[in-house]
């Protein structure tokens, strides 16, 4: 066969080769040593002078030739072969991004915050670690007093004592020592108690501490703060009561109960068949809560409260048990 056949046989064998393996197979064909042109080239020793630099040449050419066509081809066949494996259909539905969520217990915090926020308080934090001092002493809960008993404390290996604090109410003393009454704060965080765990008992939750300081505030005022809280978080009117209590950093003291919302207050095995659910303590602060802050309690006179956000989280979402708070469990998390 002439050399102008075979490459017009071999152009036309690249560009019907519809893949690079084929394409490939047709390099070989033609242009490799042992391939048609390459054969041809290795017999020019054969002929005569004058033959030889003519067929020499043309084959060398037809060669070159077929060599840029074959790259070309190459490139092409290649960028089809990543079209279609990167091919987009842009009809195809979205992949449904997962979004994450907040925690009952955030809910609960921020709606807290923001009712609280309103009715003019602001929104204090203090230190999860505390000094004995900050934890008790200045709480008006002297070393060797039984009160004391009353929050199981995890202490850590240190040496000045330091805690974990058992309740938010340090936050008060923290505050006042650098801020003039008047003053009305809420104190959102996260305390310890080294206890055994039960469905309404962990060892560690959340509490909110309330603060309002001012010439002539009275448990009257904190009624109506407290009222109206339960209204707007609970979105609905809510029967309350008071009842005497004590703690050591109030006087008077007192417990707030709410109406249960299981039962409507008729009772049922919520609330220990009573229609009450202890919700808050709280008190009027204590001259000596006002001194051990620098203040003067002649000037000044105001209510604490310190109330369970686990538990306010659980009444509003009707959760029967605080260790699923903080379980990690997906199953339960989900349903927020
Ligand atoms: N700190 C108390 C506790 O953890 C709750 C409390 C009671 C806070 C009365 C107060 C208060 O501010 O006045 O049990």
């Amino acid at each position: 066969m002439d050399l102008e056949n075979i490459q017009r046989e071999a152009q036309k064998a690249i560009k019907n080769s519809s893949n690079l393996e084929e394409l490939n197979k047709v390099f070989s064909k033609y242009c490799s040593k042992r391939g048609k042109i390459g054969l041809i080239l290795k017999s020019l020793k054969k002929l005569s002078k004058g033959e030889r630099i003519k067929i020499g040449k043309q084959a060398n050419e037809a060669k070159n030739l077929l060599k840029s066509e074959f790259n070309k081809r190459t490139r092409q066949l290649s960028k089809e072969a990543v079209n279609k494996e990167e091919s987009i259909d842009v009809t195809a539905p979205g992949k449904k991004v997962f979004l994450g969520h907040l925690h009952p217990l955030t809910l609960v915090r921020r709606e807290v915050e923001d009712i609280f926020q309103k009715l003019g308080f602001s929104i204090i934090e203090g230190p999860e670690i505390e000094s004995e001092w900050y934890n008790f002493d200045a709480l008006n809960i002297p070393k060797d007093h039984p009160a004391r008993d009353l929050w199981d404390t995890l202490w850590l290996k240190t040496e000045k004592p330091l805690l974990l604090r058992t309740h938010t109410s340090p936050v008060q003393i923290r505050y006042m020592e650098k801020n003039q009454p008047p003053l009305r704060i809420i104190v959102p965080g996260r305390v310890f108690r080294h206890e055994a765990t039960d469905s309404s008992h962990d060892i560690q939750f959340y509490q909110i501490e309330g603060l309002m300081v001012d010439k002539d505030v009275s448990s009257a005022n904190f009624k109506a703060v407290i009222q109206e809280f339960f209204n707007q978080f609970f979105k609905r009117e809510i029967k309350m009561r008071l009842r005497p209590s004590y703690f050591p950093f109030t006087e008077p003291s007192f417990e707030i109960d709410m109406a249960c919302l299981a039962c409507n207050g008729k009772g049922c095995s919520a609330c220990s068949k009573t229609g009450w659910m202890e919700i808050i303590g709280a008190g009027m602060v204590h001259p000596n809560v006002f001194k051990n802050s620098g203040l003067n309690p002649k000037n000044w006179q105001g209510f604490a409260f310190g109330m369970g956000l686990d538990r306010l989280a659980m009444m509003k979402y009707k959760i029967d048990d605080i260790r699923l708070l903080y379980s990690g469990d997906l199953r339960f998390i989900n349903q927020f």
